[in-house]
């Protein structure tokens, strides 16, 4: 079986499934149980354009709703840096008051959270309400709406047009990118920019991350694949920088074509994903027995070591959903959870259904060992743990590959 790659239509065939899988943020209640969603989880990718995505896809009306459980606002790397990010357009574009700013998918404030305190001109367009009205109430002008073609009319008629556009793991989470690639197209100014990041392709496989693979993760894109899209709207990427956030991700700096100057770290990267062939079956092949050792290889252990001591997850992520549920990791491997953000505490994990508890739980409940269920944001997590979990524990990391360490 196959199906028509999202952006250029071209057959695509998937290479691995990860099995059954609910959607990895619907943290739920035991009363709902039963009631719980799963569909297949299996990538594919295009011979043509190179864009990794999902082949099946649940409706994002069962992703993005009133009660998202996603708040970017849980960690404080990344406030920071989406901080940095808002101060440096500033510096670096000569963005004035009057230009128009719109963040696709803020969440629950952005980075037009902080240009609107510095009285910016932002829009922010986001699909989940609570989210929405989270950054509503910091001030932000928001709209709850999905970003597309059609929304981009309406935002012509009544803001005209886009100085910047702005949007970080959201690209990602749209499967009709070509909509929203034309909306960019139909409101960017003729000297505007648009600035773009998410998980990076290569990072995903040089760090077997398969755990980036899951539902609201339509997409993993890469140079080769941004580009591809881009050129389709008369846009090209003039620069680009390589972030460690989200697992390793990598920002595009976006203008009409021929406006800027292409810089030497856009030709230095796309000789080497050139190298890589991202187009080339025996990439994903490789990837796929890299993810079925790791699934192997943490089950394992996990096993091995909750014979005697008591295994907790540090972070309830989208990506130890995938992780759980396709390394078969359920409670006799996790004894529960720990969490800050409220909305999935004293709930269950989707499907292998491990509690989820707070950190004052987590504090009076102090584990032997902690996986790394928020790897991403290790540094952070050390930092807090310092004098407290990695005094007496061991962390647990399954990426790149499986590793019990002391910090
Ligand atoms: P996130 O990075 O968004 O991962 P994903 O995209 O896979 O869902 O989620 C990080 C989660 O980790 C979030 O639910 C908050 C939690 N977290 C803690 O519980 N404690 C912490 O110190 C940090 C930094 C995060």
């Amino acid at each position: 079986m196959s199906m028509k790659c999202r952006f250029c239509e071209n057959e695509t065939n998937k290479f691995i499934s990860f099995g059954k899988m609910p959607i990895a943020n619907a943290f739920l209640y035991e009363k709902q149980f039963k009631d719980e969603y799963f569909f297949e989880l299996a990538p594919t990718y295009c011979p043509n354009c190179s864009l990794f995505q999902l082949f099946y896809q649940p409706n994002p009306k069962l992703l993005f709703h009133e009660n998202y459980a996603f708040f970017a606002n849980t960690s404080n790397y990344m406030q920071k840096h989406f901080k940095d990010l808002s101060d440096s357009l500033i510096k670096n574009f000569n963005l004035t008051k009057q230009d128009l700013i719109i963040e696709i998918g803020n969440n629950d404030g952005g980075m037009v959270r902080y240009l609107n305190d510095l009285k910016y001109n932002c829009i922010g367009v986001d699909p989940s309400k609570n989210v929405s009205d989270y950054a509503k109430d910091l001030g932000v002008n928001m709209i709850n709406k999905f970003f597309n073609f059609e929304l981009s009319n309406e935002i012509l008629d009544k803001y005209g047009k886009v100085k910047c556009f702005l949007s970080a793991n959201t690209l990602a989470h749209i499967p009709d990118i070509n909509s929203v690639f034309k909306g960019v197209k139909n409101l960017l100014d003729d000297d505007g920019i648009y600035v773009t990041e998410d998980p990076y392709l290569i990072d995903v496989f040089n760090k077997v991350s398969y755990d980036q693979v899951y539902d609201e993760h339509v997409f993993i894109f890469s140079l080769t694949s941004i580009s591809n899209i881009c050129k389709k709207y008369d846009l090209e990427v003039f620069d680009i920088e390589k972030l460690n956030t989200a697992g390793g991700s990598l920002r595009y700096y976006i203008s009409k074509k021929n406006k800027k100057n292409k810089s030497e770290r856009v030709i230095k990267q796309e000789m080497i994903e050139k190298e890589y062939k991202l187009y080339d079956y025996k990439v994903y092949e490789a990837f796929k027995v890299n993810c079925e050792n790791s699934k192997k290889n943490l089950f394992d252990n996990l096993s091995k070591l909750s014979e005697n001591s008591k295994i907790v997850s540090y972070g309830a992520t989208s990506k130890t959903t995938t992780i759980f549920n396709y390394c078969n990791i359920n409670r006799d491997l996790i004894n529960f959870i720990t969490d800050t953000t409220p909305t999935k505490q004293n709930k269950f994990s989707p499907g292998m259904h491990i509690p989820i508890f707070d950190y004052e739980h987590f504090n009076k409940n102090l584990p032997d060992y902690c996986f790394l269920g928020a790897w991403n944001h290790s540094n952070e997590i050390f930092l807090k743990e310092s004098d407290n979990f990695s005094k007496k524990g061991k962390w647990i990391t399954h990426t790149p590959d499986f590793k019990i360490f002391s910090k």
